[in-house]
């Protein structure tokens, strides 16, 4: 197995082990009374608590206001782990908003919400991205699952990690301010097997950086792949396509699908064609193009095979970059995973209006998901996603805020063995 999984006893010892448990006592615990009366009432310097709304069950929804001694500041809420603002400064040190999402509950409950999909800003899971036919074997038996996405699964079926509500206990470490969120997956959530314990950390850093480390521990073997679906805008969000934000993907190979966006199964070569982003280009510069997988993905939808250093797996890798010139806002990704769906927002039609009261037109934020490629439960020459009892799921991912003029004085981004 090629993934970051760890064998549960030789690496992390009973004290993850316990950790995790304890988290599940406490998620128990905020299943039965408010969460204001949990262990986290006291905040740490740097991060608050708001009402953000209630579910239709009666259960409070909150949102974190998290921010860094630089001023950058994120708001997470515990419905779907949702990243709901995030603001960063350009040039000038003027701060906006640069990923798309809604300040109501209200606005990612509704029907039009809904019927978009576009699971803005949320923790996904189990299964980021497609499996075939909602389908898959494992030991012997066959799993169904619910199809959300034409004939597949998509991001974990029909209610998935990014529509639960998480236990969130906020933090403050030498590695900065954040939310710890967890969620336990009963045996059989939307058909897949084995009862999943999930803990995301997400850590904003005073190096600028928000760092997020999924782990999980399942009773059962099943199929994991959680990632992050914030929609990128680094000229602010609301503020028109993102065709001219320049992308860099460290990556020689991608993953070409079918007509349902289901990998055909192929590595292939990205050279000579719209799909190399070994240098910095234009997001719109090819979009036009006659190409097969273009009109497929309707634009970019593609799984990306990340290019790491030779034994470099496991640990954190710099996979993709994205500056945007007006602004001069640089986002760098960096991840221990071995894939990066590059979304280009196709499917974004203005039928949903933001947090600012723009219009969230065509290709008007960009997302780029760290993860295994999609539908590897069936596609046997992919790194495996299948996670075992006596193994703990450990994947983290870093996006890193700087600037064109900043880029040069600070650090780069480091790797970071977990
Ligand atoms: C998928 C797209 C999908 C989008 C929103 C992306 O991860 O690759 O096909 O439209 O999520 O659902």
């Amino acid at each position: 197995m090629t993934r970051h999984v760890f064998s549960f006893p030789r690496y992390l010892g009973v004290g993850l082990f316990g950790l995790m448990i304890g988290q599940a006592c406490l998620q128990a615990q905020a299943q039965t009374m408010p969460i204001d009366s949990s262990s986290s009432s006291a905040l740490p310097p740097g991060i608050e608590r708001s009402a953000f709304g209630q579910l239709a069950n009666g259960r409070e929804v909150d949102c974190y206001r998290i921010t860094n001694d630089n001023g950058i500041e994120m708001r997470v809420i515990n419905y779907g782990g949702i990243i709901v603002s995030l603001k960063t400064p350009d040039l000038q040190g003027q701060m906006d908003d640069i990923v798309l999402g809604f300040d109501s509950l209200d606005d990612y409950l509704s029907d039009a919400y809904r019927r978009a999909n576009p699971y803005f800003g949320a923790l996904i899971g189990r299964y980021g991205n497609r499996i075939a036919n909602g389908r898959f074997s494992l030991d012997g038996e066959t799993y169904q699952l619910p199809t959300n996405d034409g004939p597949n699964t998509l991001h974990g079926g029909d209610v998935g990690f990014n529509q639960r509500l998480w236990h969130a206990e906020p933090f403050s470490s030498s590695e900065g301010r954040g939310l710890v969120l967890t969620y336990t997956s009963e045996d059989g959530e939307e058909g897949f097997p084995g009862r999943l314990s999930a803990r995301v950390s997400y850590t904003l850093t005073n190096d600028n950086e928000l760092a997020i480390d999924y782990r999980a521990k399942t009773s059962r073997a099943t199929p994991v792949n959680l990632t992050q679906h914030s929609y990128f805008n680094l000229q602010g969000e609301g503020h028109g396509s993102i065709l001219n934000h320049e992308l860099t993907i460290n990556a020689s190979g991608f993953t070409p699908v079918n007509e349902t966006l289901i990998p055909t199964g192929e590595i292939a070569d990205v050279s000579g064609t719209p799909f190399d982003f070994r240098r910095p280009t234009a997001i719109g510069a090819r979009m036009g193009e006659k190409n097969t997988q273009l009109a497929y993905g309707k634009g970019y939808d593609h799984n990306f095979v990340l290019s790491k250093n030779p034994g470099a797996a496991g640990h954190l890798a710099l996979a993709a970059r994205v500056t945007e010139p007006q602004s001069g806002r640089v986002l760098e990704v960096s991840t221990t995973e071995p894939g990066l769906q590059f979304y280009s927002g196709n499917f974004l039609d203005g039928s949903l209006t933001g947090k600012s009261g723009r219009a969230y037109t065509h290709r008007s934020g960009l997302a780029l998901e760290t993860q295994h490629f999609p539908d590897s439960p069936n596609q046997s020459n992919f790194p495996s996603t299948i996670l075992k009892p006596d193994e703990t799921y450990h994947s983290r991912t870093v996006y890193r805020f700087s600037t064109t003029q900043s880029e040069g004085q600070s650090r780069s981004t480091q790797p970071h063995s977990s």
